[in-house]
């Protein structure tokens, strides 16, 4: 499906489920920070009368995850009484609680992607399942038909498992002929490897590269030119700077590229603000509930939690702004930065929600040369 701009910004706006703070509310949370912080109120106190019930969840998050950061041992209280209200679907308070529980702090483990395994155990929950394959039909649906040997960059390829699910549809859907060359790059030596024996085994016909980098540091010397470029949550890992001027010098050896992306509002936020702890504790909330799992999460599930998801969700609560590991944004702003990295050449084709939840949305958005 084509879409002009317009709609597909309207489009964007209509159907996001991230759990946006008013101004006033920012005000609000602000103010009552000191009562947390110095006079030591409580969960169920005063304190939370100027908070919207709606938002309950969410401040006790705030209060829980502030206290954590100073090694203070009242965070248990609000984020026990935060998991009260969150429930079963959003899991960030009581996981926290956990964390905070084992270790007295908050403190990321060294390194997200260094263990596939915790990777592949999130990749195969059923949401992720599900907003995958949506991807692919996506993907299917919005390329235009071409003809001969497909050449693909997968960046930021994880363990190879996107494209893995990807190149069989496209070539079935007569998108391509047949698969070229498959460019996998990552910053992770475990997962290039995983990636590179996986897409090897899978296209022995193809000519397959590992390239063990970033980005942000290759994309105008990369080996091109591209049909296709797919970036799986990937992108994120860059601010929007970063990644505008990445997206610039990759646009030149591109003529498409397909994101799937987390719809939440991780990048201009800064460290310790309502507005961040407001949209984690959706996103990561609904994240770890489908990483545990229902009931008392077995030891892959933990693990998942511990090493894939942790790192990620400790960065966010205590690093600025250059220094945290993750900068998801939300999809209208996708679509500008693009728009304004890419130029005029490169446009947006479609987008369309893989995945809907009550509490985050993810999304697939296509953007790529016209004839
Ligand atoms: C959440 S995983 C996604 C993996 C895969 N694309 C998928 O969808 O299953 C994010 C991957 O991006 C990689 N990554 C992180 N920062 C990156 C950067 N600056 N450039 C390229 N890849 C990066 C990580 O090492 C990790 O393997």
């Amino acid at each position: 499906m084509l879409f002009t701009r317009p709609a597909l910004l309207r489009g964007a706006r209509e159907d996001t489920h991230v759990l946006h703070l008013g101004p006033q509310d920012v005000v609000t949370w602000n103010g009552l920070l000191p009562e947390v912080l110095d006079r030591g109120s409580f969960p169920g106190g005063a304190v939370e009368e100027e908070v919207q019930e709606k938002h309950l969840g969410a401040f006790r998050f705030f209060a829980g995850s502030t206290l954590a950061i100073r090694a203070d041992p009242r965070a248990t209280r609000w984020f026990e009484a935060g998991a009260d209200v969150d429930g079963d679907d959003l899991r960030a308070s009581e996981y926290l609680s956990d964390v905070f529980e084992r270790t007295g702090h908050l403190e990321a483990p060294a390194n997200a992607f260094a263990d596939p395994r915790a990777y592949t155990h999130f990749t195969a929950v059923p949401a992720m399942r599900a907003a995958r394959a949506q991807f692919v039909s996506f993907a299917v649906d919005t390329l235009p038909p071409e003809s001969g040997a497909l050449r693909v960059l997968d960046v930021g390829c994880g363990d190879g498992g996107i494209v893995s699910e990807l190149l069989p549809a496209l070539l079935e859907a007569g998108r391509w002929d047949e698969v070229a060359s498959i460019t996998l790059l990552d910053p992770s030596p475990e997962m290039i490897s995983t990636a590179k024996a996986r897409l090897a085994a899978e296209w022995p016909g193809a000519r397959v590269e590992g390239r063990l980098a970033r980005l942000e540091h290759v994309a105008s010397g990369l080996s091109g030119p591209f049909d296709l470029a797919i970036g799986s949550l990937s992108l994120h890992h860059m601010p929007a700077e970063m990644k505008g001027r990445a997206l610039a010098a990759l646009a030149s050896s591109i003529d498409h590229l397909l994101l799937l992306e987390l719809d939440a509002d991780h990048d201009s936020p800064e460290v310790g603000s309502p507005r961040l702890a407001a949209s984690i504790h959706h996103s990561y909330g609904w994240l770890l509930a489908q990483v545990l799992g229902p009931g008392d999460p077995d030891e892959v599930a933990r693990e998942s939690a511990d090493q894939f998801v942790a790192p990620e969700l400790v960065s966010l609560l205590t690093q600025p702004r250059g220094t945290r590991t993750e900068y998801h944004m939300r999809r209208d702003r996708w679509l500008t930065l693009l728009a304004e990295a890419m130029g005029p050449e490169i446009r947006p084709l479609g987008t369309q929600t893989a995945l809907a939840t009550p509490y985050v949305d993810l999304f697939a958005l296509h953007m790529g040369r016209l004839g």
